[in-house]
């Protein structure tokens, strides 16, 4: 298959805590017909432990090797099944060099979902299951040492419209090719 239209057959949406990764994932894969794989559940189903346990009982760099681990599976096994996925990433998960490397070496498309800062303190306040959200300001300093990594996305969305918004804008970026599914 020629590298220009793999290259639009696995795409990673990429976002802080609460930027709407995986509704919007979940949402984006149905209308496209496509399949969906949520990187965190992916962690949850391997381990048999939630996001917070494994970071309780084994510390963030065990997590981060999970999750390096676990997105290598995503990806080969897209490799080889070349079935059109979307992937909803963890919002840590571009900022581990190897996981933007393994991303950009098999062609996949990222796109940011990308909101403020304030809007994200208000959807993250309200639940409580994540590690790495301790308080608001260790929350804003994360934020800003990520800026940069996002930035690298091919594509960026404004995620602070409501799902169905964001999806939208992420059919008109035009990149879904009509392929046969
Ligand atoms: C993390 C974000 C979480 C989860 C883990 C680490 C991060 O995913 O992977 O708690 O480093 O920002 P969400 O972005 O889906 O909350």
């Amino acid at each position: 298959m020629p590298n220009e239209t793999r290259l639009r057959r696995l795409v990673c949406l990429t976002g802080f805590m609460g930027s709407g990764k995986s509704t919007t994932a979940r949402l984006l894969a149905s209308q496209l017909g496509w399949q969906k794989t949520d990187l965190d559940k992916a962690i949850t189903d391997a381990t048999g432990l939630t996001i917070p346990e494994i970071f309780a009982r084994m510390g963030e760099p065990e997590f981060r090797r999970i999750e390096h681990e676990q997105l290598a599976h995503i990806v080969a096994e897209y490799a080889e099944t070349q079935k059109p996925r979307i992937v909803s990433l963890g919002g840590g998960t571009i900022a581990q060099l190897q996981n933007l490397a393994l991303l950009r070496e098999c062609g996949a498309v990222l796109i940011w979902l990308q909101c403020p800062i304030e809007e994200l303190l208000l959807r993250c306040a309200q639940i409580t299951d994540r590690p790495l959200f301790r308080d608001e300001a260790s929350f804003r300093r994360l934020y800003e040492e990520r800026l940069p990594t996002y930035e690298l996305a091919d594509y960026r969305v404004d995620s602070s419209a409501e799902p169905p918004r964001v999806v939208e804008q992420i059919l008109a970026l035009g990149i879904f090719p009509q392929v046969a599914v």
